[in-house]
């Protein structure tokens, strides 16, 4: 146990006798100083004492930074602010009453933030990857100990959604969640159709402009993605949906010829996260998938994020905005410390605590059912069609649309296939079976299609 940690804090003296708290200054702790960290010190900084004061009733102010190298950033902080790299300076300080997580990665974050609630500091985090996987024990332990935690930033950057999805939708039983979950996927998909970047180039842009992960890879691999959906999962279906509970796909096997068929059947392509319940199962999945140019998603380019949730009383909603990038990001953090603040100010901290009361099992994907487009090269021979055909038939496939070039090189042409709705595992088999087939030269690319096209 942490030192100190059994003494009753202030919060719990005033919540014994009923009081509510005053106080003239919420001290803020940052853990972090880079795209996200520094966006928030920029907020925070550049509000006028005033301005707190009348919008929560109190003062905030930021008391203490924790980085690791802090030559890199002696000249950008103020010098009333303390510059550490001692978590030591931060747990033990009383004074602190909200601490920022903005580090990423889940040791040693994971630690701290379970240190903090200890000492009854409420924690805001940006963090997906130690919320996707540690949520529900976290949750549990601010319950415990009567303190916040929030983590608006770490789904969707600047996109308010966590709170909407449970405050403002809380009377709904949400049936669907789809949506783009990651601006340098996003970004990088633009770039590709609309300026005929390389997928290099446009990757390279993405991190320069701070919207990828330390480690790019988890964004083109979709597993930035999957933490965010597997996120909202939980909290929409009150199940302990974690990121290994997502079936993921990235980016790296779309090349410009799929965006090119995309473009020809009147659609384009973008990472979705989906997130469904249907008699009582959960399917959570990442991939790239066709979508029709007139469906809403298909319009939102760039590091912009979008996100669908559909409830059985209030239909369709739709979130749009910043999913990554400093301010954007610093936003969402900033809005959490400020409600936080209201709380600890009304003496009504904990107040939305843990939601995790189902347990719906996890659909396997090979049970779902998508629409697929499939890019073969084939022997441009009579006949060949006619395979391709029978085995769809005997898969129980039902085609939607066919599309063949001529004559690409060798004797070989191109041959795109639109599926009807599918189970996976029906399509798994046939590509099988057209691998086999002698008629046949390579299966190029296979791609789900979300909705009609
Ligand atoms: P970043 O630019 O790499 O910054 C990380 C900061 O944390 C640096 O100041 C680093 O200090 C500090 N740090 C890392 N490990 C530390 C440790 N063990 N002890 C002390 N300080 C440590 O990362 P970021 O892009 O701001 O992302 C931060 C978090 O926000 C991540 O969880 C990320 O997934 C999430 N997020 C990011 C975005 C975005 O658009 N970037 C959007 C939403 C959520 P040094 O420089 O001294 O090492
Ligand atoms: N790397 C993430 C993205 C940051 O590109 O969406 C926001 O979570």
């Amino acid at each position: 146990m942490l030192k100190g940690s059994s003494k009753l804090s202030l919060l719990d003296k005033i919540r014994k006798s009923g009081e509510t708290m005053t106080k003239q200054t919420i001290h803020v702790a940052l853990l972090g100083m880079g795209t996200v960290g520094s966006g928030v010190y920029e907020i925070l900084m550049k509000r006028q004492a005033e301005h707190f004061q009348d919008k929560i009733g109190s003062q905030l102010t930021i008391k203490t930074i924790m980085v690791r190298n802090p030559d890199k950033y002696r000249d950008q902080i103020a010098e009333k602010i303390n510059l550490t790299t001692s978590w030591q300076d931060i747990i033990e300080d009383d004074e602190i009453d909200i601490i920022v997580e903005v580090m990423g990665g889940i040791q040693p974050s994971y630690t701290y933030i379970k240190e903090a609630f200890q000492r009854g500091k409420h924690v805001v985090t940006a963090n997906k990857d130690l919320m996707a996987s540690h949520g529900k024990e976290l949750h549990e332990l601010a319950k415990a100990q009567k303190v916040d935690l929030y983590y608006e930033a770490s789904v969707m950057a600047a996109i308010p959604i966590i709170r909407p999805l449970k405050e403002c939708l809380a009377g709904n039983d949400i049936e669907e969640i789809v949506g783009i979950m990651n601006g340098t996927t996003n970004y990088i998909l633009s770039k590709m159709s609309s300026e005929n970047w390389t997928f290099e180039e446009a990757l390279k842009e993405a991190t320069a402009l701070g919207y990828a992960e330390a480690d790019p890879s988890a964004d083109i691999l979709g597993y930035d993605a999957a933490r965010k959906a597997a996120i909202l999962a939980n909290i929409a279906f009150h199940s302990p949906v974690t990121f290994e509970d997502v079936t993921v796909e990235g980016i790296t096997k779309i090349t410009p010829q799929d965006i090119n068929h995309a473009n020809r059947l009147d659609a384009v392509i973008k990472l979705l996260g989906i997130a469904s319940k249907k008699d009582d199962k959960i399917a959570v999945h990442v991939h790239p998938m066709l979508i029709s140019k007139h469906h809403p998603l298909a319009t939102v380019n760039d590091s912009y994020n979008a996100v669908f949730i559909r409830g059985d009383a209030v239909g369709d909603v739709m979130f749009f905005g910043r999913g990554a990038g400093k301010l954007p990001t610093a936003s969402a953090v900033v809005g959490d410390v400020i409600d936080i603040s209201r709380n600890i100010l009304s003496n009504a901290t904990g107040r939305i605590g843990d939601y995790t009361y189902a347990n719906y099992p996890i659909l396997p994907m090979n049970q779902v059912n998508s629409r697929f487009y499939i890019r073969l090269e084939i022997e441009d021979n009579y006949g060949v069609l006619a395979k391709i055909a029978e085995i769809f038939a005997k898969n129980e496939i039902s085609i939607a649309e066919v599309i063949q070039d001529q004559q690409t090189h060798g004797g070989r042409a191109e041959l795109i296939i639109v599926t009807h709705n599918v189970l996976e595992h029906h399509i798994e088999q046939a590509l099988e079976d057209i691998k086999k087939a002698h008629v046949i030269a390579k299966v190029e690319n296979t791609i789900r299609v979300y909705g009609d096209i």
